[in-house]
């Protein structure tokens, strides 16, 4: 049925009428209607505007029937797009957790057989059928916390067989899950090196086994690389990119996290859709990314942040503001994964980029909605309050958008809708 929200407080649309990311000072820039109504038919935004616009819109089209959600009092947002995680995996690494407590350090944990190779060990002796019901069932805490597209990688499989049973997990999720999610699949094979084989031996299988498959069956719409001291460098993602794009995966880089090797170039000469991560970038990567993207106007490279790693690991938080005043389009995830950042909660990113990025509230919703759609190439359906895009909207019972990252740690999300349907309701 068609829905209309009704006189709403303030409705953040994320919208300013060009097909762009944000960036620079218009990233501070949210389209803010107060005041507002929103239409919902068949799934998309129909209408958004004043009373007066409303009645005209109400009179020209004729809908004999739709449901009324009272507005009042009340924030609309878009829906969040989480456009960096890790949600398929099984098991857990709460004892690593408790090593970095007492002083270990994430890179020790790995050396020493934890890590990533860790949860590579549970993923392949979980079935696919089980792996995703565990993973369908998280779906349902990023919901709550107003998350209606949610990015996820392979990467704990690291070979053939485990890896594809990944992404044929993420597939059938986005073809069929619970609230009607949309769920993007990136192809993340070379996370780590697996137990018994070599780098060399490694990469050869991501370029010649794993792509042509991925590819061919359309189980993938990105390759990511974790660019990396001890996992991978920009030899090898020259393979792998060159590869995929062959095969038309778009790349994307988990880069500068712990040390710089070279990332930013890579993604440069690549065109990556993102460059993820961040913590250690430096500002003579910054000026590099923010010549590209002045001189790239239809496809800029968005600078995925995901301060919660940092808060997580206790490792230093990202540049925001170098990026944001050097004109590069900010986009915040959660990276949720079981080893270095273990939450689904898109909400307590954004208190994290507030206070510890020092962006603004007009920064963080642009950053986890239109840019982060940007960052998945789906802006034109998904990423803001637009005529004719899908009506992913969460409606939150505060006095204000500011008051999302100043109310920490709590959620006053009343209503989550994905394509014009309730998935979510507070009671
Ligand atoms: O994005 N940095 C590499 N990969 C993940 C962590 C994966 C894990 O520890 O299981 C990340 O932080
Ligand atoms: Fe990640």
């Amino acid at each position: 049925m068609a829905i209309l929200i009704k006189d709403i407080k303030q409705i953040v649309t994320c919208s300013n009428n060009t097909s762009l990311p944000r960036c620079g000072t218009d990233q501070s820039e949210s389209g803010i209607i107060e005041n507002g109504n929103i239409f919902i038919d068949k799934g998309r935004i129909a209408f958004t505007g004043n009373k007066r616009q409303l009645k005209k819109f109400l009179s020209k089209n004729n809908f004999k029937k739709y449901k009324i959600i009272d507005g009042r009092n009340k924030v609309v947002t878009p829906g969040f797009v989480d456009s960096h995680t890790h949600f398929v995996f099984a098991g857990s690494r709460e004892n690593e957790y408790e090593m970095r407590l007492a002083g270990k350090s994430y890179q020790e944990i790995a050396e020493s057989g934890g890590g990533i190779i860790s949860t590579v060990d549970s993923v392949r002796k979980t079935s696919k059928k089980e792996l995703k019901k565990i993973a369908e069932k998280r779906l349902e805490k990023f919901v709550r916390y107003g998350t209606t597209t949610v990015e996820g990688k392979s990467g704990y499989g690291l070979d053939v067989k485990n890896e594809i049973k990944i992404l044929e997990v993420l597939n059938k999720l986005n073809e069929k899950n619970k609230f009607g999610l949309d769920i993007v699949p990136t192809f993340l094979g070379a996370h780590s090196v697996p137990k018994g084989k070599t780098k060399t031996e490694y990469v050869k299988e991501i370029c010649e086994l794993m792509i042509p498959e991925i590819a061919g069956r359309k189980l993938a719409k990105f390759t990511d690389i974790f660019i990396e001291e001890n996992y991978f460098d920009t030899v090898d993602a020259d393979m792998i990119f060159s590869k995929g794009l062959e095969y038309g995966l778009i790349p994307k880089l988990h880069t500068d996290q712990f040390t710089s090797i070279g990332g930013i170039d890579t993604a440069i000469k690549y065109k990556a859709a993102s460059v993820d991560h961040l913590e250690v970038l430096g500002t003579e990567d910054i000026l590099k990314l923010s010549e590209y993207n002045g001189q790239h106007n239809n496809r800029k490279i968005i600078a995925t942040l995901l301060p919660g790693v940092s808060y997580f690991l206790n490792i230093s938080y990202q540049p925001a503001r170098e990026l944001i005043n050097n004109n590069i389009p900010v986009a915040l995830a959660t990276d949720f994964n079981p080893g270095s950042c273990m939450t689904e909660n898109i909400q307590m990113i954004m208190s994290l980029a507030s206070l510890k990025l020092k962006m603004n509230a007009e920064e963080i919703l642009n950053a986890v909605t239109i840019n982060a759609a940007f960052a998945l190439n789906m802006e034109k359906i998904i990423g803001s309050i637009e005529t004719g895009k899908q009506a992913d909207l969460n409606i939150f019972d505060i006095p204000s958008y500011k008051y999302i990252v100043y109310n920490f740690g709590v959620n006053n999300i009343e209503m989550v809708l994905k394509k014009g349907k309730i998935i979510y309701e507070a009671n």
